[in-house]
């Protein structure tokens, strides 16, 4: 059986490709042969994060047209402990028209047959033709969102596109499964106020949280060493996605990282 998992968001820029790269990899950490594809078409950053930029030769949109196989296009992940992990990079040139519903659904099948576990979508930004196109064939949709009002509402909007605009809502299927990754998580900024606390995000989209990955620099030197943040594992938001994860697998994890570390004097002073 094949899952497909859209990471998806209503605003731009607020950690989907992040989010994909970790998720993707931490499935295949797990032993899940999984496939991420770059839905960015124009704007490829995936193959950047994902540290195999200099090795795309065919990309999502060149299959899509026949000009390629699957084994041609299929870019094999090399980090250290991932064995079954691809990815499909995105076109940096050709236009978003090239991007149909039957190319994508072909590619689809054509990864479901190859025996792949897990695909992974990374959404482009906004309620356009190419992020309506990542989450159509989804059976799971992870809606990332920052803990900011207009991230949140945004939100809403993209989860009203997952119950009425894709196949499973077509053909009458189960929903898809659709949770919260709350990403950018400041706890000392969402206890003074600043920005929205884990529960009223969750109050206000009203779907359950699938994980919450703090605001952190380790990201920065993960996207910029190509290296996916899960893959450091003394990196506060390196276990949130490895947390996050094991849920998408099924284990019952407590929330982590939402609530602001003590320092020495403010646990001694009862602060
Ligand atoms: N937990 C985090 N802590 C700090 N920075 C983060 C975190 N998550 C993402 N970022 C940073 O936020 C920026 C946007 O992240 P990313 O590219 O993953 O977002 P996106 O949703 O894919 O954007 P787009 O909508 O343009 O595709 C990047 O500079 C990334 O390094
Ligand atoms: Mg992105």
């Amino acid at each position: 059986m094949t899952e497909v998992i859209v990471v998806t968001s209503g605003k731009g820029g607020v950690g989907k490709t992040t989010s994909s790269a970790s998720i993707s990899t931490g499935l295949a950490l797990h032993g899940h042969k999984t496939v991420v594809i770059d839905f960015d078409i124009g704007l490829r950053n995936l193959d950047l994060v994902m540290g195999c930029e200099r090795r795309v030769v065919y990309d999502f949109i060149n299959l899509i047209n026949h000009e390629c196989n699957l084994t041609q296009t299929l870019i094999k992940d090399r980090h250290k402990g991932v064995d079954d992990l691809y990815v499909l990079a995105a076109s940096q040139t050709r236009d978003k028209d090239a991007l149909t519903k039957e190319g994508v659904g072909e590619v689809i099948q054509m990864l479901k047959d190859d025996g792949f576990e897990y695909i992974v979508c990374d959404s482009p930004a906004g309620i356009e033709k190419g992020a309506l196109l990542a989450l159509y064939y989804a059976d799971r949709a992870i809606v990332t969102t920052n803990p900011e009002v207009s991230s949140v509402r945004d939100s809403d909007r993209i989860i009203g596109m997952l119950q009425s605009k894709t196949l499973r809502a077509e053909k009458g299927e189960e929903p898809v499964t659709t949770s919260l990754l709350l990403t950018r998580y400041s706890a000392a900024r969402s206890n003074n106020g600043e920005m929205m606390h884990v529960t009223d995000v969750d109050d206000v989209l009203g779907i359950p949280v699938i994980g919450v990955i703090p605001e952190s620099k380790d990201i920065l030197t993960a996207s910029s060493t190509g290296d996916p943040v899960i893959l450091n594992k003394d990196s506060d938001a390196g276990q949130a996605y490895d947390d996050t994860v094991r849920r998408i697998l099924g284990e019952d994890l407590p929330l982590r990282f939402t609530e602001e570390k003590k320092g020495f004097f403010s646990k001694l002073f009862g602060r």
